[in-house]
């Protein structure tokens, strides 16, 4: 019990430190001081290419790149913001659109896209007319992860801009960049002019420049905003018939006391239908990894996702998972598409037609398949102490609740 209460100070001790963290930086956040420990390295980037000036200020293709290994921006995709350094305005965009048009009433005949100080911008549907396009543009705001889909891990669109510099030397970055995304966060750096992008013809024989080029980084800020995981993890083992199940209440707890093998209601006692299935755990999404059999060279492991999230379709989902086995690509995946990253990490992901939507609550709501494990060194492997399992396991980049290791399948001491 002693150790009980300790664990659990020192979790609202770390809460309180992540909200005080938060809190502090703000106001003053800039795109280094945010790093995800599961993808230091990881970032949006958002380029601004001038193309070409106008008689009262450019035209410039915007992109917006991901460059991290597990978040992608989902449906209904991301809205781009930032503010004018003086009384910038948008003429048009070309394969987006800008969210509100703000007071264009000073204008006659030829009336502005948007007047914001502050605009916003967002995709256009998949469905767009091709005239209405430009190259990366209309993907409803989705945006994958370079790992799933290069293709499709960037999204761009042209601007007009009006009352503007009009030169190099006249020109003013816009300010205060904002990007959103559903169920996500990301703080952005300031822009930097950098050196302008170089563009190759299709027939690869002429190289043209950009007149002008910005960049502006941003990094996801969930795994400090978030208070409790949205995924949980359960173990098992053939060799035991104990199920480390995800902890009681670990992504929140039912109005009623859950316990465990119990369900509760769909509907909660207001009558309104729980968006999320009622569970000891409440977690949104379950990933089960169960060690199936040791055959001398290699080992087998079970792993199936379950959505338990009435109102919520996962595409293009994808995990993340630590552990040493994953170390020199010594795996491979059946019923699911597998990476081997640095960290011994291996990212798993869904099959396109397949399994690569995870669908909502109920009997089509989860993922299977199987990992086939060399043994690279026979004699590091070990059922014993857990070591079979996973060390962390991430979902969409956030990092699931763990059973507690007391909980895990034991080996009895004959085998
Ligand atoms: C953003 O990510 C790219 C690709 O990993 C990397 O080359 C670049 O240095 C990163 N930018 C920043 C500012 O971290
Ligand atoms: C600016 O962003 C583009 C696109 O990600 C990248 O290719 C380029 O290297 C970046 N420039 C700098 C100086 O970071
Ligand atoms: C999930 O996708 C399926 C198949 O496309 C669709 O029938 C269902 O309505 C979707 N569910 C939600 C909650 O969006």
């Amino acid at each position: 019990m002693g150790s009980l209460i300790t664990s659990r100070h020192i979790a609202d001790l770390t809460h309180f430190s992540i909200f005080l963290l938060a809190f502090l930086l703000s106001s003053s956040f800039t795109a280094t001081e945010a790093y995800d420990p599961l993808d230091p390295n990881g970032n949006i980037t958002i380029k601004w290419d001038i193309m070409s000036w106008t008689p009262d200020g450019y035209v410039a293709v915007v992109t917006i790149f991901n460059y991290q290994r597990f978040r992608h921006i989902e449906a209904p995709g991301w809205t781009l913001g930032w503010t004018w350094a003086k009384e910038e305005l948008i003429w048009a965009t070309v394969g987006a659109r800008t969210k509100e048009q703000g007071d264009c009433s000073r204008f006659k005949g030829n009336i502005p896209a948007s007047c914001k100080k502050d605009p916003q911008v967002v995709d256009l549907p998949r469905k767009t007319p091709y005239s209405m396009q430009v190259a990366n543009c209309c993907r409803g705001g989705v945006i994958s992860t370079g790992i799933q889909d290069p293709a499709n891990s960037a999204s761009s669109f042209q601007l007009s801009v009006g009352r503007s510099g009009t030169t190099k030397k006249t020109v003013l970055l816009p300010k205060h960049f904002t990007l959103t995304a559903p169920g996500a966060g990301y703080a952005c750096g300031a822009a930097k002019v950098v050196r302008p992008t170089r563009f190759i013809s299709p027939d690869g024989r002429r190289m043209t420049q950009a007149l002008m080029t910005w960049n502006v980084t941003c990094t996801s800020t969930q795994f400090l905003v978030r208070k409790t995981p949205t995924c949980c993890v359960a173990l098992s083992a053939f060799y035991d018939e104990t199920v480390a199940d995800c902890p009681l209440c670990a992504c929140g707890c039912h109005t009623r006391p859950a316990q465990p093998g119990r369900g509760c209601a769909e509907k909660d006692e207001s009558g309104f239908a729980r968006s999320v299935q009622c569970t000891p755990h409440m977690c949104p999404v379950r990933v089960h990894w169960h060690v199936k059999r040791d055959i001398g060279k290699y080992w087998r492991v079970g792993v199936t996702v379950t959505n338990f999230n009435y109102q919520k379709n996962y595409s293009e989902w994808n995990l993340g998972i630590q552990h040493p086995n994953f170390n020199n690509n010594l795996a491979r995946a059946f019923g699911l598409n597998y990476k081997s990253l640095p960290d011994d990490t291996g990212m798993l992901w869904g099959i396109k037609r397949y399994n690569g939507l995870l669908r909502e609550a109920g009997r089509f709501g989860h993922a299977q398949g199987e990992l086939l494990f060399r043994k690279k060194d026979p004699s590091t492997f070990t059922l014993h102490k857990g070591w079979a399992f996973p060390r962390r396991v991430y979902f969409n980049g956030d990092s699931c609740a763990m059973p507690p290791p007391d909980a895990y399948p034991q080996l009895t001491t004959s085998e």
